[in-house]
C-alpha cells in the first residue's frame, strides 16, 4: 500500500536551494547549488542562446517534432556536438559515439545501466569526496562502487599519491570516474603531469576511464583547455566514456541537454553499444528533450556564434575568478588569526571546499543565512563582489567559533 512508503529524505544540493528560497533575510546568499548567476545573483541567459532561440521559434514547423524526429536530429548533430571537445578524437579515427541524453545526470545514469547489464559486477571506482547525486546515481542502478582517495585536508589539496594508490588497489577491468575538470565539490584538478600518471595507471590495471564533464569551460574561462584531461587519455587510444553537461557552459539548466559519450575500439563496437543504449533510453525516457539540443548544436555548428559562446564563457569564468579575488583579500584584510585561506585562490571552477565542520556550516546559515551543502562546498558562482565582505565576515566568525 502507499501507506507503507516512507519520506525520502532531502537532496543534499538541491534541498538547501528550498531552504534558501524560504529565508527572507536581505543580505541572504546560496552557495549552495553549483549553477551560475551574475553579479546581481541573477541567473544568466546567454546572448548567443537568445539569438539561437530565436531563429529556433520563427522555424514553428521544427518545434514539436515526433519521437523518430528527435532521434534523427540527435544524431544529426553528433559531429557538431564533437567540436567542442572530441573533434580531434574524431580526426584520429577513433570511434566515437555521441547521443544527446538527459544533461549531464541522464548522460550518467545511462551509462551506468550499461554498466550494470554488460559489466555485471564491475565496480565504479568514485573520488572521495565527490558529487552529492554520484553515490545516488550508481546505488539506484545497482552498480557497485568504491570510493579513491582524492581530498586531503592537510593540505586542502589533491592527496595525489592516495589516489594513485586506491586507482591501483583496485579489481583491473574497474571503471574509475573522474572529473573532466573543475572537480566537484573540492575546486582541486591533477596537474597535466598528474594526468599523464592516472593514465598509466588505469591502462595497466586495464580500468575503463569514465569521465564526469559537467563544467567545461569553467575551470580555465577556455573550452579547448579543459578538455586536456579527456583528450589526453583518447590519444592513447584508450576505450572511454564521457557524460557531457551543456546545462552549466550554456546556461540550459532546465533544457536537460547533454550527450553520452563513449569511445570505442572498432565501429563495431560502436554500432552495437549504441544499440544498446538506444534500447535503454527507449525504455526509461523513449528519446530526449531536443528544445536544448537544438540550440546547442546551432551554436557549435556556426563560427560565428561559436566564437561568441567562448567570450561569454570567458566572462562566466571571469567574474567568478574576480569574486574569489575579493572574497581572500576580505580575509585577509579582516582576519588576524593566521589562519591560511589561500586554498580559495587554488581552487579552481565555481566550487571551493571550504573544510568547515557541520556546526560551522550551521552558524553560517541560522546565524549569517548563508546557505551552503553540509560537506563544506561552496558556489562561488553564487557570490557577487557586493557581497564578498559579508560572506568574509560570515567565515571568520564561523571558523574561530
Ligand atoms: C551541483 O553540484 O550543485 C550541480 O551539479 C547541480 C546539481 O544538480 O546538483
Amino acid at each position: 500500500r502507499f501507506n507503507d512508503i516512507t519520506m525520502a529524505p532531502p537532496d543534499p544540493i538541491l534541498g538547501v536551494s528550498e531552504a534558501f528560497k524560504a529565508d527572507d533575510h536581505e543580505m541572504k546568499l546560496n552557495l549552495g547549488v553549483g549553477a551560475y548567476r551574475t553579479e546581481d545573483l541573477q541567473p544568466y541567459v546567454l546572448n548567443v542562446v537568445k539569438k539561437v532561440s530565436c531563429f529556433i521559434y520563427s522555424c514553428s514547423c521544427l518545434l514539436h517534432e515526433s519521437v523518430l524526429c528527435v532521434y534523427y536530429i540527435c544524431f544529426e548533430y553528433v559531429l557538431k556536438f564533437d567540436i567542442t571537445f572530441s573533434y580531434k578524437i574524431c580526426r584520429q579515427k577513433i570511434l566515437c559515439w555521441n547521443g544527446e541524453s538527459i544533461s549531464g545526470t541522464g548522460s550518467l545514469r545511462l551509462a551506468a545501466a550499461l554498466i550494470e547489464r554488460y559489466f555485471t559486477g564491475s565496480k565504479v571506482l568514485i573520488s572521495s569526496p565527490t558529487w552529492g547525486n554520484h553515490k545516488n546515481i550508481f546505488n539506484d542502478a545497482r552498480v557497485p562502487w568504491s570510493e579513491y582517495r582524492y581530498y586531503d585536508p592537510k593540505t586542502v589539496g589533491l592527496d595525489f599519491d592516495g589516489m594513485i594508490a586506491d586507482i591501483k588497489a583496485a579489481p583491473e577491468g574497474s571503471f574509475v570516474l573522474l572529473h573532466g575538470c573543475a572537480h566537484n565539490p573540492t575546486g582541486i584538478d591533477p596537474t597535466p603531469a598528474q594526468w599523464e600518471r592516472i593514465a598509466d595507471v588505469i591502462q595497466e590495471k586495464s580500468h575503463i576511464p569514465f569521465f564526469d564533464f559537467a563544467y567545461q569551460g569553467f575551470a580555465s574561462g577556455c573550452l579547448d583547455k579543459d578538455a586536456l584531461s579527456m583528450r589526453l587519455f583518447a590519444a592513447r587510444g584508450m576505450e572511454l566514456l564521457i557524460a557531457q553537461s551543456y546545462g552549466k557552459n550554456m546556461g540550459l539548466y532546465a533544457e536537460r541537454i547533454g550527450a553520452l559519450n563513449v569511445v570505442c575500439s572498432s565501429s563495431e563496437d560502436a554500432k552495437r553499444v549504441k544499440s544498446q543504449l538506444k534500447r535503454i533510453a527507449r525504455a526509461t525516457y523513449s528519446s530526449p528533450p531536443v528544445h536544448g539540443a537544438r540550440i546547442v548544436a546551432n551554436v557549435v555548428g556556426n563560427p560565428d556564434l561559436f566564437n561568441e559562446w567562448k567570450e561569454e564563457m570567458e566572462l562566466m569564468a571571469g567574474r567568478i575568478t574576480s569574486v574569489r579575488k575579493k572574497l581572500y583579500d576580505s580575509l585577509i584584510a579582516k582576519d588576524n588569526s593566521g589562519k591560511d585561506w589561500s586554498f580559495i585562490l587554488k581552487h579552481i571552477g565555481m566550487f571551493s571546499f571550504t573544510g568547515l565542520t557541520e556546526a560551522q556550516i550551521e552558524n553560517m546559515t541560522s546565524k549569517w543565512h548563508v546557505y551552503m551543502t553540509k560537506d563544506g562546498r561552496i558556489s562561488l558562482a553564487g557570490l557577487s563582489s557586493a557581497k564578498c565582505e559579508y560572506l568574509a565576515d560570515a567565515f571568520i566568525d564561523s571558523f574561530h567559533n
